[in-house]
């Protein structure tokens, strides 16, 4: 039996991890969802392609080990966890589906089939304490992109309506539950070298692949042969203050030996955006 280590920082008492059904209906929604740009819009189409399956790999890494936490908190927080992840899938589910229906069939397709081969690559492969390095380095990486939605209200905003509350829903859960594969992964093994080089090659992954499926989108919508399109999406993903760009001192944070991901508190932010969230979906009341 592992022991619960002492730590400093830990998931505020006052953030609860509740998972919630939603429902979503993907009615109309517009090609040019975020921004009204096809970058902005096909780079988040991508990630979305990996979350079903994705989320699915980390609710079984964090299950694998949860028998080892004895902390009744702790506990409720893992079933909060897996609860949220399961629905997430299901939700990114259909919005890949409507992508499909959206005219993107091949690429939607092929994109969660890719995520989903390399996935079960990484399951034979990888130990399940590596799995749980790759779910924590991964989460952080949500997290991160996370508060840099909800430090955006413009970008929020930008967003339709008909796809407003998914992502708003989403980066507020994630930020919830932002710590509990990490602090489960500092409970099973603690090894810095481990958690920092999975991370690393979790991240090389993740953004070879989204490279890949923003461009298939893009090339979908003859988009790759408009260089002023093209460029200014780029400059709103990696420009000053871009979407990318914004998270790079948040990334590097997690190369701390002593990082944890509440020393950045968002607390507050996930006060601020469930109110806004239970007017654009009220089933998020419950
Ligand atoms: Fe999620
Ligand atoms: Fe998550």
């Amino acid at each position: 039996m592992l022991s619960l280590k002492r730590r400093k920082v830990r998931t505020p008492d006052k953030v609860s991890i509740q998972p919630q059904r939603m429902d979503f209906d993907f009615r109309d929604v517009p090609r040019y969802w975020a921004m009204n740009d096809p970058v902005v819009t096909h780079l988040l189409n991508a990630l979305s392609l990996t979350f079903p399956d994705g989320e699915r790999m980390f609710v079984d890494a964090v299950r694998a080990f949860r028998d080892q936490v004895q902390d009744k908190k702790r506990q409720q927080e893992i079933s909060g966890f897996i609860g949220q992840e399961a629905m997430h899938s299901l939700e990114h589910n259909s919005f890949n589906q409507m992508l499909s229906e959206q005219g993107y069939r091949e690429e939607a397709e092929g994109g969660q089939q890719l995520a989903q081969t390399l996935i079960a690559q990484g399951r034979k492969r990888l130990s399940k304490k590596h799995l749980l390095a790759a779910t924590a380095g991964l989460e952080h990486i949500t997290a991160i992109l996370a508060h840099r939605l909800l430090t955006d209200p413009e970008f929020i905003e930008q967003l339709d309506p008909s796809v407003r509350a998914l992502w708003l829903w989403h980066a507020i859960e994630e930020t919830e539950h932002k710590a509990v594969a990490y602090d489960l992964y500092q409970d099973v093994s603690a090894n810095y070298r481990l958690r920092v080089s999975i991370f690393l090659t979790a991240t090389s992954f993740l953004a070879s692949y989204t490279t890949r499926y923003t461009w298939a989108f893009l090339k979908r919508d003859g988009v790759h042969r408009k260089p002023l399109t093209l460029a200014k999406g780029m400059w709103r993903l990696f420009g000053y203050k871009g979407l990318i760009s914004g998270t790079v001192v948040d990334y590097l944070q997690y190369l701390r030996p002593d990082f944890h991901p509440w020393q950045q508190d968002d607390s507050h932010l996930i006060a601020e955006w469930r109110k806004v969230l239970e007017q654009h979906a009220p089933q998020a009341a419950a």
